[in-house]
């Protein structure tokens, strides 16, 4: 043992010295080139242009991208899509600047890269860390097959409003699934060493608490305690820095009334100092210009903020290249800060290899060899079916027979340019297969299947315009809806069954798509309304990018399938889910309320002085005179063909001191008719803190498959790890006291069990 012992240390400082080898043969490097750089080609490293091409989310793209980048005022490029782009650029870089520095280009790769995958709020559904990471890896492989080192995402703000159109690209509203989801992320984008061709920087955002903004709407304030940040907006960032990732992306708000941007609070002592944070900092497009409308001051002023603050890169906006030069000789910043900043982009231009090979991920073999392979289109099926949610399915509506005679009925039946969903700058929605195609590729004929449209996404035509920035996504038919109506009724009514496929256009979410109603749009619902008429069975497939409000649908239909944005292959793994080829086992990581003015809704909420019991109206106690205070689906939520039974909770101890652990066990029978999987959940309720703690957090999952009337004994170990929080001096500590554990299905039907920690 003795031996074991020491040959690991040995093993274990070899390896410590070889890591700090590393570091000093990087700083050897960095320093002597900085040595032969001007003030002006410094600076120019801490500029990050797009040159148009791919998707301008500010009023601004880049101009003279070429003189500056020969010039020495780039240090990298983002929307430029395509090896041979990018090779020329990076030539551009290497042959005609000076110093001949190599570029970084990045971009928005965000749920896939060209093979586009469900968004990412759909992922987060499967509960399956493993496949979200896989995910990652895969669009790593592919993007950098395509010439990028640097993928901006994971996104993970914490969002528990779903007016926001960003909550699309998060994980949902729970810190604890986000953390886990923000670390497989980084990892699967970086694998651990970014020397390699096939990985790429991750780029954590937007850091923080982006998806906090009053209202929901989207850029506008936030404003939060320090208690509610470090418990629950802070720990997924945290988490994608303790992953490693190699940059952070500053946020467009405010935190306590300074812009993230310029926020030295926030940039340096937290990110850095708190959480020893070593890579590099871009700002978000344009945010260093926009703290002028933030009331911070001019162009240089909010410049030298910025870089006082601990930003190194300037997206867009190029506040850094013409004003840092002034503020140095004014001193309103220092040169070691300019320097510092300057050392993190070619520290990380360093580790990916691009001193040694500026055209490391310049192939155009592997980029043909890589792009939409058959196996990424396979995994792109896998992950849809795993991220649909089985909101409702009343006497076994589904699965359905192959040989059903099928009405498929709506605006998003056989679309293709709303599967890709959100932020898919790369995508190609021309490859996306709408539910119609899936469903006759899984039927092999089409002579069951009969199409309508049934309606358009919406009939308003303002509305529309607002939605079709990026090209057609809703597309207003030229015939009157009366008729589609028609045509749509006459199909149910000679079918089986109906499935309508509905909800939102895929820019009805993401960026600056804010919506201050969550319904599925009026005409839409119309038509649903006259399909229920026909008294035929209805299925809903809903396709949205938020939680919607869904009482009519939840009401009338006798099954839904919640499929999000589900990506390229949606159509494919529909037909997968609706004939049970795959029984769903996603389970929902945002509530979805009843009614706008619910929210925010979330289950982790904290309890009040005059809490109400149950869904019953009482006076004086906290509630709504017009609705319930539970959501319609509760967070972790999701059916399965088949049915779960969870027995009462085991516990090994009734007690644990803060050195040890409990482990908590159920035995979960599946009782139903069909093989499955289940997420077991497992929260925790501290009883009594020094300061108010939520009423039940998600402190572990596991995703287990059992088939038909197979049972399995599911442990979660609980060590102190899971009982702390930060108090209200921001100090990480557990309380001694008691505490509850619940373990269920989802976080509304659980079983309790109380349990000590011993001081
Ligand atoms: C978004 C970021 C994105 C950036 C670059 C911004 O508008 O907020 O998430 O990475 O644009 O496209």
């Amino acid at each position: 043992m003795k031996k074991i012992l020491s040959s690991f240390f040995i093993f274990l400082s070899l390896n410590l010295a070889a890591q700090t080898a590393a570091e000093v043969k990087m700083n050897v490097f960095v320093s002597g080139l900085m040595k032969k750089m001007t003030l002006e080609e410094k600076i120019g490293q801490l500029n990050l242009l797009t040159p148009g091409g791919g998707i301008a989310t500010g009023a601004v793209v880049s101009k003279d991208v070429e003189a500056k980048i020969t010039n020495g005022q780039v240090g990298g490029l983002f929307g430029v899509i395509g090896e041979a782009k990018i090779r020329q650029a990076q030539e551009l870089a290497v042959n005609n600047s000076r110093l001949k520095i190599p570029l970084l280009f990045g971009s928005d790769v965000i749920h896939g890269y060209k093979t586009t995958f469900p968004i990412p709020l759909a992922l987060s559904c499967s509960w399956d860390i493993a496949m979200i990471e896989r995910s990652a890896r895969i669009a790593a492989t592919e993007a950098t097959a395509d010439g990028l080192n640097w993928a901006f995402s994971p996104m993970v703000d914490i969002a528990r409003d779903p007016r926001w159109g960003r909550i699309a690209e998060g994980s949902g509203e729970d810190p604890y699934l986000g953390s886990q989801i923000a670390g497989a992320m980084v990892k699967g984008y970086q694998n651990g060493d970014l020397s390699k061709n096939n990985t790429l920087m991750a780029c954590v955002k937007h850091f923080a608490l982006y998806g906090a903004a009053d209202g929901g709407r989207d850029y506008n304030t936030v404003d939060m305690s320090r208690v509610k940040m470090y418990n629950e907006y802070l720990p997924p960032y945290k988490a994608a820095v303790d992953a490693g990732t190699a940059s952070v992306m500053s946020s467009f708000n405010v935190i306590d009334g300074i812009p993230a941007t310029g926020n030295k609070w926030l940039l340096t002592d937290l990110l850095r100092k708190e959480w020893g944070f070593k890579g590099m900092v871009v700002s978000d497009y344009t945010s260093v210009n926009e703290m002028i409308h933030h009331g911070m001051g001019d162009l240089q002023q909010v410049s030298a903020m910025s870089l006082n603050a601990g930003l190194d890169m300037d997206m867009v906006g190029e506040g850094f290249l013409t004003t840092l030069k002034k503020s140095l000789q004014e001193k309103k910043v220092t040169l070691k800060q300019v320097e510092d900043a300057c050392r993190r982009v070619l520290e990380a231009k360093y580790k990916l290899g691009l001193f040694d090979d500026p055209f490391r991920y310049c192939d155009a073999g592997r980029a043909s060899k890589e792009i939409l392979s058959a196996d990424k289109k396979a995994a792109a099926r896998e992950f849809a079916a795993h991220s649909f949610v089985l909101l409702k399915n009343n006497n076994q509506a589904l699965p359905l027979k192959k040989t059903a005679n099928i009405a498929l009925i709506g605006p998003l039946a056989n679309d293709k340019s709303n599967m890709l969903g959100t932020w898919a700058v790369s995508g190609n929605s021309e490859f996306a297969v709408p539910v119609l195609e899936g469903l006759k590729n899984a039927t092999g004929g089409d002579a069951n299947i009969v199409y309508a449209k049934g309606a358009n996404i919406s009939d308003d035509t303002v509305f529309a315009k607002k939605i079709n920035v990026f090209g057609t996504r809703i597309d207003i038919d030229k015939r009157s809806p009366g008729e589609m109506f028609d045509e749509a009724v006459a199909a149910a009514n000679k079918s089986d069954v109906i499935v309508a496929v509905v909800g939102e256009a895929s820019e009805m979410s993401g960026e600056s798509s804010s919506r201050s109603t969550l319904d599925i749009p009026e005409n839409q619902l119309t038509l649903l309304k006259a399909l229920k008429k026909t008294g035929k069975p209805l299925v809903l497939v809903i396709m949205s990018g938020r939680p919607l409000v869904l009482n009519w649908e939840n009401e009338n239909a006798d099954a839904i399938l919640f499929t999000w944005h589900g990506g390229q292959e949606i159509g494919n793994a529909v037909a997968d889910v609706l004939f049970g080829v795959y029984n769903p086992s996603g389970k929902l990581t945002t509530s979805f309320p009843r009614n706008v003015g619910q929210v925010p809704t979330y289950y982790n909420h904290l309890n009040t002085g005059r809490p109400n019991a149950g869904d019953i109206f009482q006076k004086f106690r906290s509630n709504y005179l017009d609705v319930e205070n539970s959501p319609l689906f509760p967070f972790g939520y999701g059916l399965s063909y088949t049915s779960f039974r969870y027995s009462d909770i085991k516990l090994s101890s009734a007690s644990m001191n803060s050195g040890g652990s409990i482990t908590a066990s159920v035995t979960v029978t599946n009782t139903g008719n069909y093989d499955g999987e289940e997420v077991v959940q497992l929260y925790i309720r501290d009883m009594v803190g020094s300061i108010t703690r939520p009423v039940i957090e998600l402190k572990g999952f596991q995703k287990v498959f059992l088939r038909k009337g197979e049972s399995v004994e599911v442990n979660f170990k609980i060590t102190n790890y899971f009982l702390k929080f930060y108090n209200n001096d921001l100090k990480y500590v557990s309380e001694p006291g008691d505490f509850k554990i619940f373990i269920g299905g989802n976080s509304r039907d659980v079983k309790d069990i109380g349990f000590l920690l011993l001081k």
